[in-house]
């Protein structure tokens, strides 16, 4: 009698903050055929984070541990840290989490915690990116995904997604142009980490095409 193997899928965490979009398209992508990883759940420091509806109504369990004046990001962490260990979690993917990490937390999983980041790395790191491009009056965006480690926005760079800004735009409207291309970027991204394929992704756009050879 043949034997089937189960292929192995990696365990993954997504911490979010908010409405939740990318972590949506993790989700998604997670659900299509030969995804070599599996959400285990989705958890916000965020009560009212949107994505945690979205979350659950796609299936998932979800966790809020809030973080503020009473209760306090050591606990967080803590409760955290038994939540990932008790799942067995070997990704986590933070996908709009607004809370910054302790340093002590990020040596538990060095390596394998993600982050996406509104503008090109190392520029802009930080809050306020989209209003922070316009001031500078540069015309080119983008997002990054990278390892996190205990500096802010400074870890491995995986993959860039790069879009022009025009003399129109708004802080609101970089943020609608991008988000789309982010949710791109961050699934690819998030796939070559679990294949363990090493490859730096560079999307443009528009799409630079090349010279026709003649
Ligand atoms: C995204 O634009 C993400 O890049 C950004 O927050 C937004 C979350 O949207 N993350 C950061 O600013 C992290 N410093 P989402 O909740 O719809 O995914």
């Amino acid at each position: 009698m043949k034997t089937k193997i189960k292929p192995f899928k990696k365990k993954i965490a997504i911490l979010i903050s908010g409405v939740g979009t990318n972590m949506e398209a993790i989700i998604k992508d997670s659900k299509t055929i030969r995804y070599p990883g599996i959400v285990k759940f989705v958890l916000s420091n965020n009560p009212n984070a949107l994505g945690i509806i979205k979350a659950k109504n796609h299936g998932i369990k979800t966790f809020v541990f809030p973080i503020d004046k009473n209760h306090n990001k050591e606990i967080f962490e803590k409760k955290l840290l038994n939540l990932l260990i008790k799942e067995k979690i070997e990704l986590i993917c933070l996908a709009g989490f607004m809370k910054i990490l302790s340093k002590n937390f990020i040596k538990n999983y060095k390596g394998i915690i993600l982050n996406i980041h509104p503008s090109i790395l190392p520029s802009i790191k930080g809050l306020h990116t989209h209003k922070r491009i316009l001031e500078k009056k540069i015309k080119t965006h983008g997002a990054t995904v990278h390892i996190v480690n205990s500096e802010l926005d400074s870890g491995k760079i995986l993959g860039q997604v790069t879009i022009n800004i025009s003399k129109e735009d708004t802080p609101k409207t970089l943020a609608k142009k991008l988000i789309n291309k982010e949710h791109k970027l961050y699934t690819k991204v998030i796939r070559n980490v679990l294949i363990g394929k090493n490859t730096i992704i560079q999307e443009n756009y528009p799409v630079i095409s090349k010279p026709e050879k003649k």
